[in-house]
């Protein structure tokens, strides 16, 4: 699916993605060199992004998935986190990459890393294709950001509303109009 009826704006390219994803995979791949990170997907939003990450990653990895929900079918963060699926992977010892679509509050990846880290990870860190730092109201470290957005809704590469526009293959502006307040 290339664009819809209900998108304002092409906020990131596809082409602007690839280039970023392969940059970030390049630090990663550097950074976690002998380490064996176990990638964290999650879900759904991230999936999109995880796929192309990991595949662009030259070093051995692992993979797993968890799925939380913080937002219902609206447009802001309810503040706390339900797990609805777990990683299956003991995370003792291990140097975790939470792969994450956006940050916007931080309180989705603030209460992820304090879980994980209560699991005996070694490290934890926080990796997100999009980020608004203008709508941060919790001091979380997200050590790989691919793109920092303003304060708009965005959906598309595996970002919804209300489950809808996950398969555009940009990042892009809804109008205002297409989401129910
Ligand atoms: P936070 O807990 O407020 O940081 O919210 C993080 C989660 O909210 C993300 O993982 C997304 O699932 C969702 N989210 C926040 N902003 C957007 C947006 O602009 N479009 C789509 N989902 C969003
Ligand atoms: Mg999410």
């Amino acid at each position: 699916m290339k664009t819809h009826e209900n998108i304002e704006k092409v906020l990131i390219t596809k082409e602007e993605i690839a280039e970023k994803v392969k940059e970030t995979a390049e630090k990663l791949s550097a950074d976690y060199k002998d380490k064996n990170p176990l990638m964290i997907c999650v879900l759904k939003g991230a999936a999109v992004f995880f796929a192309d990450l990991t595949r662009a990653m030259d070093i051995d990895v692992e993979t797993d998935f968890m799925a939380i929900s913080s937002y219902g079918g609206g447009t802001k963060s309810s503040g706390q986190i339900r797990l609805i699926k777990d990683v299956s992977i003991n995370l003792v010892g291990r140097d975790v990459v939470i792969v994450e679509d956006i940050v916007d509050s931080g309180n989705t990846l603030k209460n992820l890393k304090t879980l994980l880290d209560a699991r005996g990870a070694r490290s934890v860190a926080a990796c997100c294709l999009l980020s608004k730092p203008s709508r941060r109201t919790c001091d979380v470290g997200v050590e790989y950001v691919c793109f920092e957005v303003p304060d708009e809704f965005v959906v598309g590469y595996g970002l919804d509303y209300a489950e809808k526009y996950r398969n555009l293959d940009s990042v892009c502006v809804l109008r205002k109009e297409a989401i129910k307040s």
